[in-house]
């Protein structure tokens, strides 16, 4: 008796997991579609292209650390290396399928790391922290609208 009680509640226990693991799994068809437009980027683009966009992740942390430090140096040369280099560097294949919707934010992007750079000659460092949070906004317009595949 004591070990068909035992049974019976092992049992329990069990369907009871599998009925919640069962309410998670429908849960994400709740999920909208992902809205985003894809660049149709095959593996190797793509590996190209995130590796471009960490390497701007890295210009933002150098020029956040030269404005912690106030150096105007290392902020110039954090910005210098997403800037017009980046842009010449981009692959032949990425450039031709990316839509001119992106090249609009995307060119534009490039520049202002380069006029980041000239302005950390000039500028205070409150005011190249402004412009830092502009040229942050290009992120934020792409990263809404494309994905990569
Ligand atoms: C013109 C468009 C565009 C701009 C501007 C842009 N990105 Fe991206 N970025 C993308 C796209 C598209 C992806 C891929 C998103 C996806 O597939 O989910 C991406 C992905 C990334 C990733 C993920 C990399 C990985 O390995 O997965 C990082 C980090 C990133 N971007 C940083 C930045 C930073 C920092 C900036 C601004 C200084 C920036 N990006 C500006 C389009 C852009």
């Amino acid at each position: 008796m004591k070990y068909i009680l035992k049974a019976i509640f092992i049992a329990f226990v069990i369907t009871s997991c599998l009925s919640q693991a069962a309410a998670e799994d429908t849960s994400t068809e709740n999920i909208a579609a992902d809205p985003r437009i894809s660049l149709g980027l095959n593996a190797a683009e793509k590996a190209e292209f995130l590796s471009e966009m960490r390497q701007m992740l890295t210009s933002i942390q150098g020029i956040l650390a030269g404005l912690g430090e106030k150096n105007p140096n290392l902020i110039a040369e954090s910005a210098r290396t997403s800037g017009n280099r980046m842009a010449r560097a981009t692959p032949d294949s990425v450039r031709q399928k990316l839509p001119q919707s992106f090249k609009d934010i995307g060119g534009p992007t490039h520049m202002m790391f380069e006029e980041l750079a000239i302005r950390a000659e000039t500028d205070d460092m409150d005011m190249l922290a402004s412009f830092t949070s502009e040229l942050m906004q290009q992120c934020l317009s792409c990263h809404a609208i494309f994905k990569t595949d």
